[in-house]
């Protein structure tokens, strides 16, 4: 099939380049020339493991393009919105600016028994709106949300874990039926189809809604487990023995509960506010009111390691080495978007402090957004002279390749203030680290 995908941001580049791995022929289109540049030359303008290859075989298969020119998108079957939703300036709504000019700017380039199908997360209640600019040109809106991990973009775009599909109000519709609209989607994701991936047909606000509350659902389970951490540095106990034996429990489950800094990224954070914005919309606000307090916990684990550092070094912050290990959002990505982890640094950097940073994959981006700290690529020169480690993004790096005995060798005193609980206290406080975790004594 020919397919556009429009937007080649982390969602976008990846799917495009997905897309013509399965066999579609694929053209990627932005507003922004230098990301076209590089996709073109089949270089990730961002790091994500296994994209670079996908671009590169795309490129030379001849099955992958990409263009500034909208009108490019003329002869596909189907268009994916894939442009960003970010969280409004100075407000919680998600500004849809991109969306809506991307429908705009397509709308010209529709021919009937198109399909538009939006990946972007929206505040349910958008695409009924985009069906009343679309459905005239003859061509089908379908909402089809997008719940990609990054790091794992990749294997999540081909082998998700389901696939949801949301159709109008079929009476409204031009050129085409339901069925039919929903078996060409299924063609395009043929291969996650042939494996039975599970396939959910349904209306628009139910396909917008699957992804804001399955996000909600997330960052509530890591809020609650940080809110656990807080009860346990009240009383002495250990958050992270605590999660293992709750989540035993299979109704509960391990994964997600991993106390720490919490959480950042371009998702969860915007999009438990979008909602939270659009719910007072509806006037739900209470409804998901409790969404405020998931981030009000949330933000309060970085208050928290902050105040460990300063501890940590007896309250006199003022030009000590702080050795932060970690700018990324998380580990596998180059992304800083609303990272916990810079955030810390430059609290810390705020309050006088030497702060240098280090990250093996986020140290450029980390650079435009804070020019106050200090960057430095080498791990063994980021410890070295340290008067306290801080591990806030737990790379493999930092996280099972350094040891508490090589890092000893380097740092000026050896404490350490594990972000994400990542290290074994006893084999640190065994190599005569004095350790401080999240929620564990
Ligand atoms: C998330 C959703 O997982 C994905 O389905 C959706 O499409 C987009 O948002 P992503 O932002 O890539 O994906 O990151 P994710 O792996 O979910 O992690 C989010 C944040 O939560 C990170 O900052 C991570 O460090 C933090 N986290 C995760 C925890 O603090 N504890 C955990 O146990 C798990």
């Amino acid at each position: 099939m020919r397919l556009s995908v429009i937007g080649c941001g982390y969602l976008g580049a990846v799917h495009a380049a997905a897309m013509a791995s399965i066999g579609h022929d694929v053209v990627g289109i932005d507003v922004d020339e230098a990301k076209v540049t590089a996709l073109r030359s089949g270089s990730a303008p961002f790091f994500e493991p296994g994209l670079p290859e996908l671009l590169s075989e795309g490129v030379a298969s001849g099955r992958l393009s990409f263009t500034t020119d909208m009108a490019a998108a003329s002869g596909s079957s189907v268009h994916f919105l894939a442009v960003g939703t970010p969280q409004t300036a100075g407000a919680h709504a998600a500004d849809l600016t991109y969306v809506n000019s991307a429908v705009e700017q397509l709308l010209p380039h529709l021919r009937p028994g198109d399909i538009v199908a939006g990946k972007s997360t929206v505040p349910v209640g958008t695409a009924a709106r985009l069906a009343e600019l679309i459905e005239p040109t003859g061509a089908t809106l379908v909402w089809n949300p997008e719940f990609l991990r990054e790091g794992w973009a990749v294997e999540d775009t081909i082998d998700p874990d389901r696939l949801v599909v949301g159709t109008g109000d079929a009476s409204s519709r031009g050129a085409r039926s339901t069925t039919d609209v929903i078996q060409t989607m299924k063609d395009v994701y043929h291969t996650a189809v042939a494996k039975d991936t599970p396939f959910i047909v349904t209306d628009y606000a139910t396909a917008e809604l699957v992804k804001v509350a399955a996000n909600a659902f997330l960052a509530t389970k890591i809020s609650f487990i940080n809110a656990m951490a807080e009860i346990a540095e009240a009383t002495g106990a250990d958050v992270t023995q605590l999660a293992d034996a709750i989540g035993y429990d299979g109704r509960i489950g391990r994964r997600f509960l991993g106390a720490g800094l919490g959480f950042g990224g371009g998702c969860l954070p915007k999009d438990i506010r979008a909602f939270t914005a659009r719910a007072e919309e509806l006037g739900r606000a209470e409804s998901v009111a409790f969404l405020r307090e998931i981030d009000a916990i949330n933000l309060r684990r970085r208050d928290r390691a902050v105040d460990l550092v300063v501890n940590a070094l007896d309250g006199v912050v003022f030009q000590k080495k702080v050795a932060v290990l970690g700018a990324a959002f998380k580990p596998h990505s180059d992304d800083i978007r609303d990272s916990p982890a810079l955030d810390v640094a430059a609290r810390l950097k705020g309050l006088g402090a030497d702060v240098v940073v280090t990250d093996p994959q986020a140290l450029e981006n980390a650079a435009r957004v804070h020019p106050q700290l200090t960057y430095e690529p080498s791990l063994d020169e980021t410890l070295r002279d340290a008067d306290v480690v801080v591990l806030v993004t737990e790379w493999d790096e930092y996280r099972r390749q350094l040891t508490p005995e090589h890092a000893g060798s380097l740092v000026a005193q050896r404490v350490v203030v594990d972000g994400r609980n990542s290290y074994d206290p006893v084999a640190w406080r065994a190599a005569g680290w004095t350790y401080y975790g999240m929620g564990r004594p």
